[in-house]
């Protein structure tokens, strides 16, 4: 078994990103990301940190918006309004799940396309559908396609079988997977809370991608010897020997499914250092095509 570090490959991503801003700061132009943060989810507060700190780490612009859990559609649109006009931010990420009075996916359109960096607005994803490569894509489906190409694994021509079928990871990543060219051309099944003969299907997959939030779901005896098997699942489970009472889970039971894949990624450490780095990419190439300045 191989184990898969995404932290190691989102260091040397997010180690090329912070040169190429570097290059471009000394031509006067520093690519601007802003986070707005809606609320108190715990979750939420530590992403919207560590999206802060590396972005600062790289040397981006960083603008960490935290809004009331109280912030009305209206507040939050004016928020968003201001953000598409401002010269200095580049990017723009709502972090997800919103409170309930909120329309996510209102506020998603209301995005300027141009600086939707988790590429959710509709321009984007039919951009993606289409194989258009101006679209900007989803971090974590993103995030898991290069954790594929740079481990040398082969995703032209594979049975990627994905679990979970939401727009921010499942079904982007499927419409990726199966783009024609560009790291794709993979058979794709997408899998998800109705389907029947689960455990048949992933037993076919030479390539599992779990998402779906449960944690341990994922057992041995459901994927074949030699599979690649990627966790993007994060949940908290009660444990209380440690600080905070509770550790990160993936989907996937991983000593199980260890034994018996080519490849896996772990939690942490696997899928989620690379979601961050791929906003970082995302940021700096919306920072490109908005200033038609490239490294
Ligand atoms: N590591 C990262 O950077 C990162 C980034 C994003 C998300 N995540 C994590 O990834 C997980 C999924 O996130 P999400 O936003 O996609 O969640 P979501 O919107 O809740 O979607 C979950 C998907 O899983 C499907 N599902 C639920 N139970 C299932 C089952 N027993 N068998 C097959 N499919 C099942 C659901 O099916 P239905 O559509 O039928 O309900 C749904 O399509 C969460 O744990 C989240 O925290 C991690």
């Amino acid at each position: 078994m191989n184990l898969i570090d995404g932290k190691a490959i989102a260091g040397r991503i997010n180690e090329e990103t912070g040169r190429k801003v570097a290059l471009m700061k000394k031509h006067g132009i520093t690519p601007g990301l802003a986070v707005v943060l809606v609320g108190e989810d715990p979750p939420s507060v530590a992403y919207v940190r560590n999206k802060d700190r590396i972005s600062q780490q790289l040397g981006l612009y960083s603008r960490r918006i935290e809004l009331d859990q109280s912030t009305t559609q209206k507040e939050l649109l004016a928020v968003v309004d201001r953000l598409n006009a401002d010269p200095d931010v580049h990017g723009i990420l709502v972090q997800s799940p919103p409170p309930p009075q909120i329309d996510e996916s209102e506020i998603v359109k209301a995005l300027n396309p141009a600086k939707d960096v988790d590429g959710l607005h509709p321009l984007n994803v039919a951009k993606l559908a289409m194989g258009d490569p101006t679209a900007l894509v989803p971090c974590t489906p993103l995030g898991c396609q290069k954790l594929l190409v740079e481990s040398g694994i082969t995703i032209e021509g594979k049975h990627a079988v994905i679990l979970g079928r939401s727009m921010l990871v499942g079904k982007s990543l499927a419409l990726l997977l199966m783009r024609k060219g560009q790291h794709g051309d993979a058979t794709v099944t997408v899998a998800h809370s109705r389907s029947l003969n689960l455990t048949k299907i992933l037993l076919s997959a030479d390539i599992i991608i779990s998402a779906i939030g449960k944690a341990g779901y994922l057992r041995g005896e459901q994927v074949r010897e030699g599979a690649v098997v990627l966790d993007v699942g994060t949940s908290r489970v009660e444990d209380p020997s440690t600080r905070s009472g509770y550790r990160l889970a993936g989907d996937v039971a991983f000593d199980e499914v260890a034994a018996k894949a080519q490849a896996i990624t772990p939690v942490p450490g696997g899928v989620g250092p690379m979601t961050i780095a791929m906003l970082m990419v995302n940021t700096v190439a919306a920072c490109q095509n908005q200033t038609g300045f490239s490294v």
